[in-house]
């Protein structure tokens, strides 16, 4: 079984969220959060745009002591100096640099030949490499770019000094099967690879980020970024809670596993959401409120016999207190009797058949049926007589 190390960006890419502006305090108290869930490596944030971001990195990375921190650093002397200066004291300075790599970044953005790009990496790195212990290396918008040209410029940052090359899917365009043939390739293609880790960074422009991430993971990627909630750039980044989930439930499958504490994953998760003011979605995957709510009767009856019938993730694996099982107009009369038993009301068996009736034309008109809906309504059954 693999062990992939999770690269989470919350404070970096998911504090890119449009509206999201977090406070050094805040920042501080989602790193600790990030600790306790046991992330690999946190993205601290980009010390060089600005003085917050440069102190809030800083400290973060002199307090964090388990896990590595780095910090984001354009292809720039003066970005990697400032990621040093904030980096040096931590358990393991890591530095995160990239530069974009597609046709389209090289015309309109960079307004750089491919020669030029390759020069700005490697010299680039290798400045950073008289610093930096790790140096991260990424393509920006790699899955847009040539496949020759990506994989004669990844080994030459190899050469100049990179230890962890990444691929990022910067605009969520790849597709679970284009993207894993990029690591593929790469595999096959760069001489020097094996020297070093391959990395995934999807977004979620098309829906994907989650299917590209476990794509590439399937062709040779062994670090897996993302964020807390999926939040970030535009429609966010991939989420790590549902990535780290989806590889414990199918491991058998994917033969790899993570090193987070899954238990923390509903506190980190309701952390982030608190501090960016970002809500996490009802029916969101694994955080989501409804992920472990079950309304239809059918569904509501099976998980009654046995919780397996329809909940592939317990909820005590993410740290939920429990399942739910919501009582609506799907509802059948063994979830109906379940409640009442559990509210204490003991109905006689008699009883029961004209109350369900009485739920039933009530759910009609309501969306959710609460405790005392169903406690108002044994009253009245009880007075009626
Ligand atoms: O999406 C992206 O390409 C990025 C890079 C800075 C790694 O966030
Ligand atoms: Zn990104």
């Amino acid at each position: 079984m693999q062990t992939i190390k999770i690269f989470d960006t919350t404070l970096r890419d998911g504090e890119q969220s449009a509206g999201v502006n977090l406070n050094f305090s805040e920042k501080l108290e989602i790193a600790k959060q990030l600790e306790r869930l046991d992330v690999d490596i946190m993205e601290a944030g980009f010390p060089a745009a600005s003085k917050g971001d440069f102190s809030s990195v800083q400290k973060i990375a002199q307090t964090i002591k388990n896990c590595s921190v780095t910090g984001l650093a354009r292809a720039v002397i003066s970005d990697i100096d400032a990621a040093w200066e904030a980096l040096k004291d931590g358990a393991e300075p890591r530095l995160h640099t990239f530069l974009a790599t597609s046709p389209i970044h090289r015309e309109y953005k960079l307004k750089m030949s491919k020669e030029e790009v390759i020069h700005t990496a490697v010299e680039t790195v290798k400045y950073a490499a008289k610093k930096f212990p790790i140096i991260q290396w990424s393509a920006e918008d790699a899955s847009r770019t040539e496949l020759p040209f990506l994989a004669e410029i990844i080994e030459k940052v190899i050469q100049a000094g990179a230890r962890v090359i990444n691929i990022p899917d910067t605009v969520g365009y790849g597709t679970p099967q284009e993207y894993g043939a990029i690591f593929k390739y790469l595999k096959e293609n760069v001489p020097s690879i094996n020297k070093v880790s391959l990395s995934t960074h999807c977004h979620d422009d098309l829906g994907m980020a989650i299917a590209n991430s476990l794509a590439a993971v399937e062709n040779g990627a062994t670090q897996v970024e993302g964020t807390i909630n999926g939040i970030g750039e535009r429609a966010g980044n991939a989420a790590l809670e549902e990535f780290a989930v989806a590889l414990h439930i199918r491991k058998d499958y994917y033969q790899a596993s993570t090193r987070l504490n899954l238990h923390e994953i509903s506190r980190t998760s309701s952390l982030v959401s608190k501090l960016t003011g970002m809500i996490v979605p009802a029916n969101k995957a694994v955080v989501g409120k409804n992920a472990y709510a079950h309304e239809s009767g059918i569904h509501q009856d099976g998980v009654l016999k046995e919780k397996t019938t329809y909940e592939i993730i317990s909820p005590d694996l993410v740290g939920f207190q429990s399942n739910s099982l919501v009582l609506g107009k799907h509802s059948g009369r063994h979830a109906f009797k379940n409640r009442l038993d559990e509210l204490g009301l003991n109905v006689p068996e008699e009883n029961i058949k004209p109350l369900f009736s009485a739920f039933k034309d009530l759910a009609d008109r309501k969306k959710e049926m609460t405790d005392e809906d169903l406690v108002a309504l044994v009253l009245e059954e009880e007075l009626s007589k």
